[in-house]
């Protein structure tokens, strides 16, 4: 996160001796990102944070694409995606390419066992149904419906849970996911026009420290396989730290809408970005006023980038027979707008209550047999008459 954030005891000065109240030094870790080029984290801990004791197991959790080059519209009924007890078995994967993973999981425990560590991908984690508690190395982030949870990668996290109904949509990232650029100035605070500021970015404030030795499992995610290691030291040891490389929360109901007399584009709703995607928030908000104005979008044809719409609540203005949890994807390169009668009923209409996350990725998404499992195979025939 583009913002200085320090939490627990540091030192006065970065690499000088910093001792524990029985005289040993703390151990410090710089954790950086893009070499030392991107924003890094120095922390402190009560023991060596490179205490690998065993590697277990190594096995591939790759998901089996089912369609490689895809030019169909599908519609994904996310709800359909069965829950299962544990976090990681419960993440189904449906939408991929070499930048980003688009997944929905519907986890019915927290995390006790293992600790996760994705060192592949930056990780939002959308929290479409549930509450609970997001416990990593760097401090603690409670969270509800409604919230983006942003993990940068390597940030070894454990994920509690209130309740077993759980439904969470996640895009993994293998480049750095920042807000957007034009929003920010040349320090990297949020600007006036933005559609949210500093203040709505939920940083950890509560850090759990464990000085404790043992045999601590931290499954690993590498290449697209899950590595299990066995620490000797709980991972969770971190007196205090301080940088801009740490996990923050977002809530999509904290996004100011941006309104006006005529349609606007969909970069108005954008919440995140990278270089190989954009994540917008569609949010209840005031329709277009002109007098003749079109609340319903236009056809469009995003030549150059697949669109994914992920339904999480209200009532959808553009589509016929879209619930909440459904995915929309519409692949680059073929035109796709409202469904018949969209544009005329929307006329007239004030106001909206559909609260949607959409991901534009610039590269093609392969559909994978997660996917396939859930898909309406007749939703590309949707706008004919
Ligand atoms: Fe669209």
């Amino acid at each position: 996160m583009p913002f200085y954030h320090k939490l627990g005891n540091i030192p006065h000065k970065r690499h000088i001796q910093f001792r524990k109240p029985d005289g040993s030094l703390y151990y410090e870790q710089l954790f950086g990102t893009i070499g030392f080029d991107g924003m890094s984290t120095n922390s402190y801990h009560e023991q060596r944070p490179t205490q690998v004791k065993e590697i277990k197991k190594q096995y591939s959790v790759a998901p089996k694409i089912a369609l490689k080059n895809n030019l169909k519209s599908y519609r994904l009924k996310g709800f359909q995606v069965k829950p299962e007890n544990d976090f990681l078995e419960s993440r189904k994967t449906v939408l991929i390419n070499s930048d980003c993973a688009i997944i929905l999981a519907a986890p019915k425990q927290s995390t006790e066992n293992y600790f996760y560590k994705n060192t592949d991908a930056d990780e939002l984690i959308f929290i479409h149904k549930g509450t609970g508690k997001l416990r990593t190395m760097l401090g603690n982030l409670d969270f509800k419906y409604g919230d983006y949870l942003l993990v940068p990668r390597g940030i070894i996290y454990k994920i509690d849970f209130d309740t077993e109904d759980n439904r969470l949509f996640i895009v993994e990232s293998r480049r750095p996911i920042y807000t957007p650029k034009r929003y920010r100035n040349w320090f990297g605070q949020l600007l006036e026009h933005s559609p949210f500021c500093e203040r709505d970015i939920r940083q950890p404030q509560e850090l759990e420290t464990y000085n404790e030795s043992g045999e601590f499992l931290i499954k690993v995610k590498k290449q697209d396989d899950i590595i299990e290691m066995v620490y000797a030291s709980h991972p969770f040891d971190v007196i205090g730290y301080d940088g801009y490389n740490y996990p923050y929360a977002f809530s999509i109901h904290d996004f100011e809408p941006i309104t006006g007399r005529i349609h606007q584009p969909p970069p108005v709703h954008q919440t995140f970005e990278t270089d190989a995607f954009v994540v917008c928030s569609f949010v209840p908000r005031l329709y277009d006023y002109h007098p003749q104005s079109i609340p319903a979008p236009y056809n469009h044809s995003n030549i150059d980038s697949d669109e994914v719409l992920y339904y999480v609540d209200g009532d959808f203005m553009s589509r016929n027979d879209v619930d909440a949890g459904h995915i929309s994807l519409h692949p680059a390169g073929i035109p796709h707008g409202p469904h018949p009668g969209a544009a005329e009923r929307s006329i007239g209409k004030t106001k909206t209550d559909e609260l949607a996350v959409m991901v534009d990725t610039f590269k093609p998404l392969m559909v994978t047999e997660e996917a396939m499992k859930i898909a309406d195979d007749s939703y590309h025939k949707s706008w004919l008459e």
